[in-house]
Parts: C-alpha cells; structure tokens; sequence
C-alpha cells in the first residue's frame, strides 16, 4: 500500500500563492539528498534551511552556517528530490547591503536548482528583498523569532507580547510582501498575533510556533521525527521516535555481531 497522498502536485510560485485561504501548505528541512527523496512527493516544499548548522552540524546556533555549506546541501537535497520546489536559506552576514545579497543570491541560483531563497528580516530588510525580487529572485520572507537575530536579540524570544511588538510584527509583513516575497515564514510568534498578520498579507504565511492559525506549517525534519532528543521545543510534534529506533537497532547490529548471528549463511557469499 502506498503511503503516498495522491493529491500531491508539484509546487509552483503561482500555485503558493494561489493556495492562500484554501490549502494548507506543508513545508519541511532537508538538508541531503536521502531525506529529500523521502519527502518530495509528500511536502509541499523543502527548505534547506540554515538549522543544519545546528542539527546537521552539532553547533548551538545558525550563524557560522556558510553560503558555500548551504549550496552543498542544496545541491545533495535537489538531487534526491529533483522535482521539488526546494528553498535554500540565505546564511547570516550573507545579504548585509542589497549588492552583497544579490551577488550570493545570484552564486545560489546559479550553482543549484533551488527555485528560491528565504532571508530573515522585517521592515529592516525589506530593501533587500525589493532589490532581490527586482532582480528575478524569488523570495520567501522570515519574521518573528528570527535565529539569525539570536546573539543580538540574547536568546531565542517569543514575538507578539506588547502591542507595540504585534505593531511592529505587522508592519513587518506587509514590508516583506510589498518587497516582492511570495510567501513569508513566521516563527514564534503568540497565535493571535500570527492569526493576524496572516490576514493582513494576501502571500501564504507559514508558521512555524505560531499556532495553526497560519496558512501552512513548517518543521525542522530531524525534530519532527525525534532524532534530536536533547531538547523539545512547545511547538514541535514528534512524529516518530528517531533517536531511540535508532540507538535500538544499532545496539542490536552491535549484539548480533558480538554473538556472531550477524551475518547468517544467507548474508555471505
Ligand atoms: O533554518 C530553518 O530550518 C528555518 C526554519 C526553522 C523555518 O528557518
């Protein structure tokens, strides 16, 4: 029996945009090409987001990600899933003026089959996405908690509490669709709030703990799937217990080999 949901369609920007107010759009990481060809017929999209720094590469936060990091593993995730609509993450320090983030947009695009970048920034930034759109680089936005922003901001903080905070969040979004984004990520935000700047902006917005008010969802794979067990933040759902299927099965290999069971007769040449 196929697992797969025959619904499924290969994404395209009008198709995003067009799914707003009547599909919810599913939006996962992967960050090699054996988890992309796993979940290209399922998600909606794949973002080779910069957490690979993190869940990938085992450092605390996203920002020693590098441009040429993020172009290897666009490259592996757009080889197993080559039909996807795959979203590479702009790295930190990689878009500062909008002539530095157009020339390494341009590396991204050139170098992979990416179909689109994804940079973190409210109104801020909203010049570097006006100067990235103008200049045919599609542009998936990201407000709220911002990770990029974690050591200026001093920790990972939940947006949205203060009405001047809502205000802001909001003028964000607007700034973002109106630079030309087709969609927008929005991280950590109390529920009410994304509800609300859900409606103020026509692109889909996608949540991400930020209550299922949004127009999609997105989750890092390897939290989803329970195979980084140190930590568990409110928001993820664990879909499957990675990290102790894993470890079970590894200490079973190791048991098996230790009594010789493995390999059998019908394992040997
Ligand atoms: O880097 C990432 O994986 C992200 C998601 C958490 C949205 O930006």
């Amino acid at each position: 029996m196929s697992i797969i949901k025959n619904d499924f369609e290969k994404m395209t920007i009008t198709k995003i945009k067009k799914s707003k107010n009547s599909k919810k759009l599913t939006m996962i990481t992967a960050y090699d090409a054996l988890f992309s060809n796993l979940f290209k017929d399922i998600a909606d999209f794949i973002l080779v987001g910069d957490s690979l720094n993190m869940s990938f590469a085992g450092k605390n936060d996203t920002l020693s990600a590098t441009l040429e990091q993020m172009i290897y593993h666009t490259n592996a995730v757009c080889t197993g899933a080559p039909q996807a609509f795959v979203i590479t993450d702009m790295p930190f320090g990689t878009y500062n003026t909008k002539e530095q983030a157009l020339e390494n947009a341009i590396k991204i695009y050139q170098q992979t089959n990416a179909s689109a970048v994804k940079v973190e920034g409210g109104e801020d930034k909203a010049h570097i996405v006006k100067h990235l759109t103008s200049n045919s680089i599609a542009v998936v936005g990201h407000i709220g908690l911002m990770p990029q922003y974690v050591r200026s901001e001093g920790g990972y903080k939940v947006r949205g509490k203060t009405k001047e905070d809502e205000e802001q969040l909001i003028k964000d979004a607007i700034a973002i669709e109106n630079a030309g984004a087709f969609c927008i990520v929005v991280e950590g935000v109390l529920s009410n709030v994304a509800q609300k700047i859900t409606k103020c902006v026509d692109v889909p917005v996608i949540g991400i703990g930020a209550g299922n008010v949004t127009d999609g969802q997105v989750l890092v794979w390897s939290d989803m799937l329970g195979f980084f067990d140190e930590f568990k933040p409110k928001f993820v759902r664990r879909y499957l217990d990675g990290a102790n299927l894993v470890k079970q099965a590894v200490n079973q290999y190791r048991n098996d080999v230790q009594n010789a069971s493995f390999p059998s007769k019908e394992e040997e040449y």
